[in-house]
């Protein structure tokens, strides 16, 4: 799968449609998609949302039904989405449904959506308080990017999506997590996006589907979905890749303590590297019953077991490693333990 970020090819990607129908997050300049859509193409709906977690709901998916039938989209129009993950989970998740499928693009404007979520075709919509439960496999078109979008990104926003890109580092290969475990400053990011956006890339094109290979981007994200869905349950909404954070320092002190082999020097390191970007988060009120219950309803797991992705080293990630309850409480105690120390 290849990514085309260059606006000239973005471009080229779209000359077929006529029509386009955009939808933008609200908080990103509007209009500012225009310089990136083909000059004889007729804008058909113009539609703004606030980003963020709540949106990712079956009634906003409704609301975008209604007025992408409101603008006469139909098979070849184009929708494009301009926004965080949020934005492409739901819109991409309305156009892949809507007549059946109609043709969607993607201008992601935070890190997450740039390496991680506009690309592999996954989107969907938050059901009964669990993530992502209902959705739909739909590659975009074209994911245009432009690093210089991520200068309104709020601080926290950036390390949330900086959590995605160690992620990738730690599944890709050792000495892309020694890369990504190195950087201690925000302003390194826009350097490494392609590469990380690359890693997303190449796993999702080994295995479209996630029968296998796929499950290795779940690492931290059993946990870090949970927490998540928990923080917004009490109304202290935590950003998405932050929770993958405090999950990602779970699955490495899991990933020695259960018996996958990553060696203590290496999960020692990686979270020196997540304590130094979380120490400003308030260390997430959480516990272990109430994140067992929603772990419970993952949709990643199988025959009534827990599934979790473990490291045996840097860049040798396995999957559908079944988690007792037992084991969770005792090293989700320890994770917090860890970050608080
Ligand atoms: N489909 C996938 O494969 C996949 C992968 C990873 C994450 N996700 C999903 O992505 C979501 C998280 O993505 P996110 O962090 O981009 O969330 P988001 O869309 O909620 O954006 C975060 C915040 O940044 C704001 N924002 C967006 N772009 C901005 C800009 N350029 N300047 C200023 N503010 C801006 C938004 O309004 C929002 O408040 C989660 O729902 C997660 O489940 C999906």
């Amino acid at each position: 799968m290849s990514i085309k970020t260059e606006r000239n090819e973005f471009i080229s990607r779209l000359t077929r449609y006529k029509r386009i129908c955009v939808v933008q997050d609200e908080r990103f300049e509007p209009e500012k998609w225009h310089p990136w859509i083909p000059h004889d193409a007729q804008i058909v709906g113009r539609k703004s949302l606030v980003g963020g977690e709540g949106i990712k709901s079956v009634e906003q998916a409704e609301s975008l039904w209604n007025h992408f039938a409101a603008c006469g989209v139909d098979r070849g129009t184009l929708v494009l989405a301009v926004g965080g993950g949020s934005i492409t989970d739901l819109v991409g998740f309305a156009a892949s449904t809507y007549k059946r499928g109609v043709d969607i693009a993607f201008l992601p404007t935070t890190i997450i959506a740039m390496v991680d979520a506009a690309i592999g075709g996954k989107n969907g919509v938050n059901f009964h308080g669990i993530k992502n439960q209902i959705g739909t496999y739909h590659l975009p078109v074209a994911i245009g990017i432009d690093a210089g979008w991520l200068d309104t990104l709020p601080a926290r926003e950036q390390v949330s999506g900086w959590m995605e890109m160690l992620k990738h580092g730690m599944i890709a290969g050792e000495a892309e997590a020694e890369q990504v475990l190195g950087v201690r400053d925000l302003a390194q990011i826009p350097g490494l996006l392609a590469a990380s956006a690359a890693v997303k890339a190449r796993i999702v094109s080994e295995d479209p589907r996630e029968s296998g290979r796929r499950k290795s981007l779940n690492l931290g994200h059993t946990v870090g979905h949970a927490l998540e869905a928990l923080s917004h349950a009490e109304g202290n909404p935590m950003p998405h890749g932050i929770a993958v954070g405090f999950g990602l320092g779970f699955s490495l002190l899991a990933s020695v303590e259960l018996g996958a082999g990553l060696p203590v020097v290496a999960a020692e390191s990686g979270l020196a590297c997540l304590k130094h970007w979380l120490q400003h988060t308030p260390l997430p009120h959480a516990p272990a019953a109430a994140m067992w219950e929603l772990m419970q309803h993952d949709k990643k797991n199988a025959g009534g077991e827990v599934l979790e992705v473990w490291l045996r080293e840097w860049g040798q990630p396995i999957w559908d490693q079944p988690l007792k309850f037992e084991d969770f409480q005792r090293l989700w105690l320890k994770t917090i333990a860890t970050f608080a120390d």
